[in-house]
């Protein structure tokens, strides 16, 4: 017998880190009932919302469908503990709303525009070649590729952007893994209480705190003295705003990108017929980009708040409810792609949820893009064979899930 509706998982971070994306629940729920409403043991309750149309609509809503607030799902703290969704631990774009929104982002768009990013272009190249040339040198050629390899180029470029030493690079992945992996047992911080579980956010405030300091004194030609400067109507931005959006530009800029890349190589490898196309025309490396978002689909879901009443796809949504944009399954949705199972590297047009849609759409999303080009034509033009050693364990998040490990042996010209 099929398993109730109500009763699919499709959040637990131990469903993610045990079996990956829930695609055969979706796939139930885009047919069955696309605007599902879910009250799991231990989460309040919230619709999730499985097709592309859906969320679209939703996402051009920002007054009707607000970020404030529950702006993802986590489960339930304890009785005497505040929780991660109502009083959550930073204020930044993701979770702000218009026209306060539009202000903060306009701080740091300029540096995100396609014609800015194209002129790291050139630096990303060089990286990602170093990057190659050290597993080249490695003997054995062997590698845990999630960390030692995908996380590098992304996160080198997003430090660099900053200003921020490359010393300092090893306390940012960890940072940024204890955020997105705060649901992990392997990430998680010792202590029951919120203060210790999020002792990560108060290291990284101390950290860039010091790091604008610095910049104010001396500026230079980097983001975090944009940030250092950043005037709102001619005032300085209130503290806590402007360190909640440096942490979300640093965290941002690299974890999600490290986990397409990742889960990009698992799907070049299990499709080797696109490995191979790819390895014949590595320019080719432009369009996979996109399908590879769409496949990996990095950022599985945010969520919105309804502010009032109102109708969607006939239901009955309340003021306050909760309404979970599982771009994931967005991006497998049969009214949207032919064949969305299939992995097809030259998959043109594809118009995926990848990056988010409307007043939220990824600031970064070129920067990305760029990152996962240039290192899928590197790639392709370098590595000559690279196969799985072991067994590959996926993180536990629904948020930002991805691959966590992938030991690989690989082959690579020189
Ligand atoms: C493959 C990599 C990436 C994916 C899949 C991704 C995905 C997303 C998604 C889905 C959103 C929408 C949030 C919402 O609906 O509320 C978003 C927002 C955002 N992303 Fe990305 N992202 C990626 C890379 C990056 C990079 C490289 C940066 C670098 C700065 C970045 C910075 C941001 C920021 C600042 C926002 C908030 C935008 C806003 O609320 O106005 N992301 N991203």
């Amino acid at each position: 017998m099929q398993t109730p509706l109500d009763e699919l998982d499709i959040i637990t971070a131990k469903r993610y880190g045990d079996r990956g994306y829930p695609h055969e629940e979706w796939t139930r729920l885009r047919k069955e009932s696309p605007l599902h409403r879910f009250h799991p043991e231990g989460y309040k309750p919230f619709w999730a919302v499985t097709k592309q149309a859906d969320i679209i609509e939703i996402s051009k809503q920002p007054e009707l469908f607000k970020s404030e607030g529950r702006f993802v799902l986590f489960p339930e703290p304890p009785e005497d503990q505040p929780s991660l969704e109502e009083a959550p631990p930073l204020k930044m774009l993701v979770n702000m709303d218009p026209p306060e929104h539009r202000d903060y982002r306009a701080l740091v768009s300029h540096w995100f525009t396609p014609r800015a990013v194209r002129k790291m272009e050139e630096r990303l190249e060089v990286i990602t070649h170093e990057l190659f040339d050290d597993l080249a040198r490695k003997n054995p050629a062997e590698v845990e590729f999630v960390n030692e390899v995908a996380a590098v180029q992304p996160l080198r470029m997003i430090t660099e952007m900053l200003g921020i030493p490359r010393e300092k690079e090893g306390f940012v992945l960890k940072v940024t893994n204890e955020n997105f992996g705060i649901e992990d047992p392997d990430f998680q911080r010792e202590g029951d209480s919120r203060e210790d579980r999020l002792g990560f956010l108060t290291e990284a405030f101390e950290y860039v705190s010091g790091l604008l300091q610095e910049r104010r004194e001396d500026p230079r030609g980097d983001l975090t003295t944009v940030f250092a400067g950043a005037k709102l109507n001619g005032e300085d931005p209130p503290v806590f705003e402007l360190l909640s959006n440096y942490f979300l530009v640093m965290v941002a800029g690299h974890d999600t990108t490290r986990n397409a890349i990742a889960g990009g190589l698992l799907a070049l490898i299990e499709h080797p017929a696109e490995l191979e196309k790819l390895r014949r025309d590595p320019s080719l490396a432009e369009i996979a980009a996109e399908e590879i978002v769409r496949w990996t689909t990095p950022v599985n879901h945010f969520s919105r708040t309804a502010t009032r009443d109102t109708v969607l796809r006939g239901q009955q949504i309340k003021e306050g409810d909760s309404l979970a944009l599982f771009y994931a399954s967005a991006n497998r949705d049969e009214d949207v792609f032919a064949d969305p199972f299939t992995f097809r590297i030259d998959r043109d047009p594809n118009p995926h949820l990848g990056f988010g849609v409307g007043e939220h759409f990824c600031l970064g999303a070129h920067l990305a893009r760029l990152d996962l080009r240039v290192f899928f034509r590197i790639f392709a033009e370098r590595v000559k064979s690279i196969e799985i050693t072991g067994p590959v364990e996926n993180l536990h998040a629904s948020f930002v899930p991805g691959p966590k490990r992938i030991p690989v042996r690989y082959e690579i010209e020189s």
